[in-house]
């Protein structure tokens, strides 16, 4: 999740997109660049770090030109660098990318064959390539661009300049967001609003497979393969503050609506429908090696640990291979019984997690194969775990952990196709039915967030309770301990996740009509023995908010309030199940007039024990 901006018009260039990029650095902040375009000369300044090391260098080497293009990295492919920063550049081509290509690998490999030199590990400078490579055949900017785009699958926003094009820009997108300013003689191309609504209130937003030209004064609109298009520009009226936020009150609200591009980008590129496997590119275990696992030991702390929890179902169901969950700060203290031939998985969001850092170190030290779930690129368990997944939901600014929540979930169950792959417990069929399943999970979350409204009517009814207790089994009980922990963090209210059939040996003294209880009940192999368990709840004058699967009427009935989620496999019922228990905790904690983003006495990155 990268930010880029593009900028043409009378004015200097570089200090209109490096304020832009500025407001874009929530998106990524391992590298940033700008190329300027003057003179029929293309300029390039480009560092590692934030972007205060950017700044720096401009200070030093300054960039001058009416025509630029800039970048705020979040790494993807490839390690924060100078070398993998954007700007990428390739003959008379330059591109700064937001997104992920696909089918870059095999691109390349067409490319260094007809002798195009790579200098970056990035899937972007495959499309300067292409788009050179086009340029060089045809001689034409604007059809290489189309041609080349034509070719890529994934996710892009691109901006494009041209060194014998001195009055070009052109930007795309597809999948990735792109929005363009209209000033008075000038535009400005962003990721998001933020980044020129200094310039302009004045916007479009592209859609999938468009395209904008922008030729010295003037702007078209076309489909990538060429068909012209009206575009109404919409009037922004939001305050600097507000489009920080994408409009969003609190940057959680916006991370949970973040969730399916998070997901989308997470499983992007890593399925192989055809084989009923999964491609994880920096795991660094090969299939013998993963044959030669006898237990794994998955170590994490908070929602990770939850993530962890569901983890251990998926790959005890499927892959059959004994797996513990532990908690790091108990962990790295207990003496773990740990040889070579256990794998020990770490899950951080942050990568930077003191005592999961710990435990990684530990089980190195005693011998193990270990393996990260990680949101950030290169973050200190990123570089020392043998193996890395990288979720990529993108920055998580909001304390309270949310889309990196479900991201690790999608990235757990990826995991277990691949291991269930290398063991032979998974054959292909299966395989291609779980791929498919995973493949409906961003739509489906699209639709779970359709619960918003009636989310935030439940979060009124249910605000002053002073406790809750959240019911689930199986896969769902953890899913019911992080529904439990979101709502504690940011409202304080005391709340406690339960295995449902665990209630009546103790919790089950707590209920009574003052208590709220928020029972996960999906259609699922566990389905029948929820109800009783809820039944057992509102026997006691519990009141209960069911969580159910759309169009089961049973199970809501006697609920006081219900919610209905999207049909899925179970497998991946958690994932939609997070959804609305992240939205009741938020709407409670911004009833209640708590600070939702940064709740009293947490960090967003616990790097102290
Ligand atoms: C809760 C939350 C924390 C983190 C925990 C681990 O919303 O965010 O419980 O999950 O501090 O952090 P990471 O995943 O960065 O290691």
């Amino acid at each position: 999740m990268c930010g880029i901006v593009g900028y043409i018009g009378p004015q200097e260039a570089t200090p209109i997109i490096f304020e832009g990029l500025r407001k874009l650095e929530y998106r990524g902040y391992d590298s940033a660049g700008i190329a300027t375009l003057t003179d029929g000369v293309i300029s390039v300044r480009r560092s590692e770090g934030k972007l205060v090391n950017l700044e720096k260098l401009l200070a030093e080497q300054p960039l001058a030109g009416a025509l630029g293009i800039g970048h705020t990295r979040w790494a993807t492919h490839g390690r924060p660098s100078e070398t993998n920063a954007h700007p990428h550049q390739a003959g008379s081509i330059v591109v700064v990318h937001n997104g992920i290509i696909e089918n870059y690998l095999g691109l390349k490999e067409r490319l260094q064959a007809a002798g195009h030199c790579f200098s970056s590990e990035t899937d972007t400078e495959v499309i300067a390539h292409l788009i050179d490579s086009h340029y060089r055949a045809n001689g034409n900017f604007e059809t290489a661009v189309r041609a080349a785009l034509q070719e890529l699958r994934g996710a892009y926003a691109v901006c494009i300049l041209c060194r014998e094009e001195p009055d070009t820009l052109i930007a795309a997108k597809l999948g990735s967001p792109m929005v363009v300013g209209l000033g008075e003689g000038q535009f400005f191309v962003a990721s998001d609003i933020p980044a020129i609504l200094a310039h302009t209130r004045e916007m479009v937003f592209l859609e999938d497979g468009e395209l904008a030209l922008f030729s010295g004064r003037s702007c078209r609109f076309s489909t990538i393969a060429g068909q012209p298009l009206e575009k109404k520009p919409r009037h922004i009226d939001w305050s600097p503050l507000m489009a920080e936020k994408g409009g969003y009150k609190h940057f959680m609200l916006k991370e949970i609506f973040e969730q399916p591009r998070a997901v989308r980008d997470t499983i992007a590129g890593r399925l192989l429908d055809d084989k009923g496997d999964v491609y994880l590119e920096d795991l660094r275990y090969d299939d013998a090696a993963l044959q030669s696992i006898r237990r794994m030991v998955i170590v994490a702390c908070g929602t990770s640990w939850h993530a962890g929890l569901t983890g251990k179902f998926l790959i005890e169901e499927h892959c059959r291979i004994p797996v513990e969950v532990d908690i790091a700060s108990e962990f790295r203290y207990r003496k773990p019984v740990i040889d070579q031939s256990t794998l020990v998985l770490v899950i951080s969001q942050s990568g930077e997690t003191a005592d999961t850092l710990a435990a990684l170190r530990e089980a190195k030290s005693l011998g193990a194969m270990n393996l990260a779930i990680c949101n950030v690129v290169d973050s200190s368990i990123a570089r020392e775990a043998a193996g890395v997944i990288y979720t990529h939901a993108g920055p998580e600014i909001g304390v309270a952990s949310t889309k990196a929540f479900v991201t690790q979930l999608s990235a757990l169950y990826l995991l277990t196709i691949r291991l269930g792959r290398a063991i032979h417990r998974i054959d292909a069929a299966q395989g291609a039915r779980m791929i498919a399943a995973l493949r409906m999970v961003p739509g489906l979350l699209e639709e779970s967030l359709a619960l918003n409204p009636a989310t935030e009517k439940i979060a009124r009814q249910y605000l002053n309770a002073r406790d809750f207790l959240y019911l689930g089994r199986g896969k769902n009980f953890p899913i019911a301990l992080e529904g439990a922990l979101k709502l504690k963090e940011i409202s304080y209210i005391h709340a406690e996740g339960y295995p449902a059939g665990e209630m009546k040996h103790g919790p089950i003294a707590l209920i009574d009509e003052q208590v709220p209880v928020v029972v996960l009940v999906p259609k699922n192999s566990a389905y029948e023995k929820t109800v009783s368990n809820m039944e057992e709840v509102i026997a006691r004058g519990g009141r209960v908010i069911a969580l159910v699967t759309a169009g089961d009427r049973e199970a809501g009935a006697r609920a006081e309030a219900v919610l209905e989620l999207p049909t899925v496999s179970e497998d991946l019922d958690p994932i939609l199940l997070s959804v609305p228990l992240q939205l009741l905790a938020y709407h409670i904690a911004v009833l209640k007039g708590t600070d939702v983003d940064q709740p009293r006495n947490l960090a967003k990155s616990v790097t102290v024990e």
